[in-house]
């Protein structure tokens, strides 16, 4: 498979109160590769967000194609619920704030979560624990979000996104709200997750130490991607010790 989603001329424009427009997004060509991390970066307006939430079938653009290769569709332009089950099942979601259930476990906000995909009791035991030993959160499965740090908190996130074992995950600057070190092992959970499993994570970040550890880095300016980087990682299992 040479790429997962491919974005085919998409432009989101804004209508504002005072009747102008913004163009956030101008004719955007990107192919995400499969099996990889891939970082949206730029300066802030520069439409890492407004990109994101296109690819992600959170929002339509007001042109343009995003192609899921799954099936050759071009999902913008499929009914809402066509577009909802096409999330639920293949895509997954990590926000820079993160929205856990403050009365429920971690291994109860994972285990939650999998209810929705109608997945049977047993195995959604099972999986919510395995995405919790996956993060390396063995120890605090029975720990509430408010006796966890900042990093073990975005961390059962990351586990709740992979417990159905989606293609994709979609991540909005899931680091800006960690210190550095923890966003710097948030990365590299990443990274060890798309070597891992048959999963592609995409991400939007504005901190620039991150992006030695991404395998493309798309940089977006003003609408328009302005850069196309690959990183070659001469070691796929190689330990990133730049931190
Ligand atoms: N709902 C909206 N209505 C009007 N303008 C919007 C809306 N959402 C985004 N914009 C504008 O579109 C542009 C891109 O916004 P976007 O949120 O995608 O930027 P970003 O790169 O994610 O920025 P940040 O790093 O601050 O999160 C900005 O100029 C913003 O003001
Ligand atoms: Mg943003």
């Amino acid at each position: 498979m040479e790429h997962i989603i491919e974005a085919n001329n998409v432009c989101m424009d804004f209508q504002i109160g005072d009747g102008s427009v913004v163009h956030a997004l101008k004719g955007i060509n990107l192919q995400i590769q499969p099996n990889k991390l891939s970082i949206l970066r730029g300066r802030s307006g520069s439409g890492k967000t407004t990109l994101i939430n296109i690819l992600g079938a959170l929002d339509r653009p007001t042109s343009g194609q995003v192609k899921f290769v799954t099936d050759d569709n071009d999902i913008t332009k499929l009914p809402d619920a066509a577009r909802d089950m096409l999330r639920r099942n293949e895509m997954a979601f990590v926000f820079q704030s993160v929205a856990l259930i403050s009365t429920m476990t971690a291994f109860e906000n994972v285990e939650f979560a999998l209810r929705l995909t109608k997945m049977p009791y047993k195995e959604r035991i099972e999986r919510a624990k395995q995405s919790l030993v996956q993060v390396g959160l063995e120890k605090r499965m029975h720990h509430r979000p408010g006796e966890m740090s900042g990093g073990e908190q975005q961390r059962v996130a990351i586990a709740r996104a992979i417990s159905h074992s989606p293609k994709i995950i979609f991540a909005d600057e899931p680091t800006a709200e960690l210190d550095s070190p923890t966003g710097f092992a948030v990365m590299k959970l990443f990274r060890d997750l798309v070597r891992q499993n048959d999963l592609t994570i995409v991400m939007t970040t504005h901190d620039t130490s991150m992006m030695e550890i991404a395998d493309i880095v798309y940089t977006l300016e003003d609408g328009v991607i302005s850069d196309t980087t690959i990183n070659k990682h001469d070691d796929e299992n190689e330990e990133v010790t730049d931190a």
